[in-house]
């Protein structure tokens, strides 16, 4: 099924969940930041709830604000009993600290999943897991390649992937094109998380039967590319747009039903 495919059939199954349910999720975005691709996020993930039946808000604060009103207000929404799950959006102005913000949201209403006493995954790797599932992939004794390492997709996707038993490799940008080809080679899974266009192309060898993730989003004026070239000879390469991002936004409000049970 293609992504889109499994977006829609999901959707059906989430509004479903949502109508029986006696009182409708309440999420609400902080949102601080101007810049484009968050722009994109909320008002996808806006869309999304409308969609499915949720109520969410957005709460948009000046990018001037203060670190520690910035606080004060996650510690209103930690307290506040009609809000079920809210997130921040990355990334946050230069005056405030993501460490410090990602600790202060209560890790009961994190639907994020970025607090270390979080139950829940982050939105990324886990929408990727689901859907990995879905399409029957196997980890088992499988060799998975990560190349990115941030907190957000990176390392808890590595963390995920491990936790189904695939022999994990977490590579990154300063790793040498002639390390990438070798570990690739050999690759089941690989997921490309590091933001820079067409870093993986068809001059890497690949198994036919590999599966490629690619979480990169690169604008430039034709428009929006992945990390990965399109049409590699694989069993499967999700594509960019409307790949990883619908599977992120999805993970979203799963996270957030899974809170409100
Ligand atoms: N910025 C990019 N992706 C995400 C995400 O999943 N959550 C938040 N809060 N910010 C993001």
């Amino acid at each position: 099924m293609t992504i889109k495919e499994y977006i829609k059939a999901r959707k059906e199954e989430i509004k479903a969940e949502v109508a029986a349910m006696p009182k409708k999720p309440n999420l609400v975005i902080v949102q601080l930041n101007e810049d484009e691709a968050s722009k994109a996020y909320v008002k996808g993930k806006l869309k999304d709830a409308a969609e499915l039946g949720i109520n969410a808000k957005l709460l948009k604060f000046p990018v001037e604000m203060s670190e520690k009103a910035l606080l004060k207000e996650i510690a209103k929404l930690n307290k506040d009993k009609k809000v079920d799950g809210f997130i921040v959006q990355m990334p946050l102005p230069k005056q405030i600290d993501e460490e410090k913000v990602k600790l202060a949201v209560a890790p009961e209403k994190d639907v994020d999943g970025f607090h270390p006493m979080s139950a829940l995954n982050p939105c990324t790797p886990q929408g990727i897991m689901n859907y990995l599932k879905h399409e029957g992939v196997e980890f088992l004794g499988k060799n998975a390649v990560v190349i990115g390492r941030s907190n957000i997709v990176g390392k808890p996707m590595a963390k995920m992937l491990l936790k189904e038993s695939c022999n994990v490799t977490v590579l990154h940008s300063k790793t040498s094109k002639e390390d990438m080809a070798r570990y690739l080679k050999y690759a089941d899974i690989v997921v490309v998380a590091v933001g820079r266009q067409h870093l993986i192309t068809k001059e890497f060898e690949f198994k036919p039967s590999a599966v490629l993730v690619d979480v990169g989003i690169n604008r430039d004026e034709n428009g929006l590319h992945g990390d990965i070239e399109p049409g590699m000879p694989v069993a499967l390469q999700t594509p960019v747009p409307g790949g990883v991002g619908l599977l992120t936004r999805l993970a979203l409000m799963e996270n957030l039903l899974k809170i409100g049970r």
